[in-house]
């Protein structure tokens, strides 16, 4: 079922990129990165991941740059409706100077969702408060224009399903600053064309959210953007972008492609090596302690050639970053490929420097060992590179104490009176029980998102001193990058994005 005629007009029959820099979660595909990727022809991807916390801890930081005020500052001269919210969102977390280095950072509030009164019928809508309304929407605005500013390149931006709370108004910031691409994985994505259909017009669309134990007949929930309440109306015409849904499976890319709804422009279709998250291996087997092991085998790579039979433009992912791999995938009918791991460790990645850098060298050396974990409190399997002084080593997991503070990886529930709550099973272990969580989905489950904020450089100091430590995520194949880091010339630590783009492209047409 390839596009029609129809869908091609609404696509602009703008040719494909054959490289994608995959959106890499929290802030490590940042914009300065991603900006060098699009100039240079490839797409490059924004990861939209937790960029309510990730902007105004950079503002607190001092705004280096002065890249977010100026960002914010085109948000509003666009849509003038949001000059006020946005102004108090500078007031609120802008620190000249940036704060102490020993000083928390402000935390922002939880996306507690509220019921939009007046609708009938069983279904229900809520919504996040208008401050992370305002917020969300700003910061992905933001890192879409920042990395569209000064070029015609294409910028995408892609989302997780399983964080599903802030999507709607993250989805429509990056929409307003006329994002090229909308890549979403970690889940099933059927309602997204729908939802960027409505927001390239302003119009209001709505997430299906999971609640755990709500009744069979209280209908489905629903997180809601209405465009009219964040910019007024005659808020200007807008680009609708492409929209790629990352599969790991022949049989989820056919059921989003059987439906005129559900169908996607294309499909990243991503293996078991690719970094990040990962779908579950077909079979999941158990250890003696009853933990889940995660192993995948050959029934766990997706039937490319029936999914180029779809008809859809796709890209292959997940240890395909490299001259060879590329031309195999081009073979094979995809338009390109998806890369992770080797732009992670490039030097304009938003990795911290220097625990990049110590990754670099470990992988170098051949040290670095990346293992299938289940960390994730969305209870997907994801790698995990380990690392002494990380997450992944047995003596910083057992001396962290458990906190759930940014609740991005929080699953919704009924409580007994009745209300919409949240649980995390990396929050302390007798809340999670407390309310109603399993214990034994808490079992070697650790915050993400503290982890992986510590790992973009933007750790969480406590009042008494503890510094969040960080969490590497990779995929398995670091061969490139070793070879780039192998030609560097001495004292160099790191190799460029571009000469990562140069390398791969090397002896394949572009
Ligand atoms: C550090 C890192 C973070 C990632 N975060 C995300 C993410 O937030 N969302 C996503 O869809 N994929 C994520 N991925 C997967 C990449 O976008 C990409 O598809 C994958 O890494 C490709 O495989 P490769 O690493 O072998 O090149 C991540 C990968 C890495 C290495």
């Amino acid at each position: 079922m390839p596009h029609t005629e129809s869908d091609k007009t609404k696509y602009n029959n703008q040719p494909d990129p054959m490289i994608i820099t995959g959106g890499m979660g929290v802030h490590i595909s940042c914009w300065q990165m991603v900006r060098i990727v699009s100039m240079m022809g490839g797409l490059g991807v924004v990861s939209g991941t937790a960029l309510e916390i990730v902007y105004p801890r950079i503002l607190q930081n001092g705004d280096p740059g002065g890249h977010v005020r100026r960002a914010f500052n085109e948000l509003a001269r666009r849509q003038p409706a949001l000059a006020e919210p946005l102004g108090r969102l500078i007031e609120k977390y802008y620190i000249e100077g940036g704060k102490a280095a020993d000083a928390p950072f402000k935390t922002v509030p939880f996306a507690k969702l509220s019921r939009i009164e007046g609708h009938t019928g069983l279904d229900s809508f809520w919504e996040s408060s208008r401050e992370l309304q305002a917020l969300t929407l700003a910061a992905n605005f933001a890192e879409v224009w920042l990395a569209k500013e000064g070029h015609d390149g294409l910028v995408g931006i892609n989302f997780l399903r399983k964080v599903e709370r802030p999507l709607p108004y993250s989805l429509y910031g990056a929409i307003l600053a006329g994002v090229d691409y909308v890549l979403v994985g970690a889940g099933s994505p059927p309602e997204l064309p729908g939802m960027i259909d409505l927001l390239s017009r302003h119009q209001t669309a709505s997430l299906p959210f999971k609640v755990h134990g709500a009744r069979s007949d209280s209908g489905e929930f629903y997180v809601t953007v209405r465009p009219e309440t964040l910019v007024g109306s005659n808020a200007g015409v807008l680009k609708r972008p492409k929209f790629l849904a990352i599969v790991a499976s022949f049989g989820l890319a056919r059921v989003l492609a059987s439906n005129p709804k559900s169908r996607p422009y294309g499909f990243v279709v991503e293996g078991p090596q690719a970094g990040g998250h990962n779908a579950p291996p077909a079979k999941m087997r158990f250890d003696d302690h009853g933990r889940q092991i995660v192993e995948y085998t050959e029934q766990d790579r997706a039937d490319i050639s029936a999914i180029a039979g779809l008809g859809l433009p796709f890209w292959l992912a997940g240890s395909y970053a490299g001259a060879e791999h590329l031309r195999e995938a081009l073979a094979k009918g995809a338009t390109g490929v998806q890369i992770g791991t080797a732009a992670a460790l490039s030097g304009q990645s938003g990795m911290e420097p220097e625990l990049r850098a110590r990754v670099a060298r470990m992988a170098a050396r051949n040290e670095l060992v990346v293992m299938d974990t289940m960390v994730s409190p969305t209870g997907f399997p994801f790698k995990v590179a380990q690392i002494p002084g990380t997450v992944s080593d047995k003596a910083v997991y057992a001396s962290r104490r458990r906190v759930c503070d940014m609740c991005l990886l929080q699953a919704n529930y009924i409580t007994p009176d009745g209300a919409l709550g949240y649980r995390c099973p990396a929050e302390p272990v007798d809340a999670f029980t407390a309310k109603g969580g399993r214990v034994q989905n808490t079992v070697g489950r650790a915050c993400l998102c503290n982890g992986l904020l510590a790992t973009a450089g933007l750790a969480q100091i406590r009042a008494d001193g503890y510094v969040e430590p960080p969490i590497v995520t990779l995929g398995d194949d670091f061969q490139t990058a070793k070879e780039l880091l192998t030609l560097l010339p001495p004292g160099q630590e790191t190799y460029s994005i571009g000469k990562l783009l140069f390398f791969l492209r090397k002896g394949v047409q572009a």
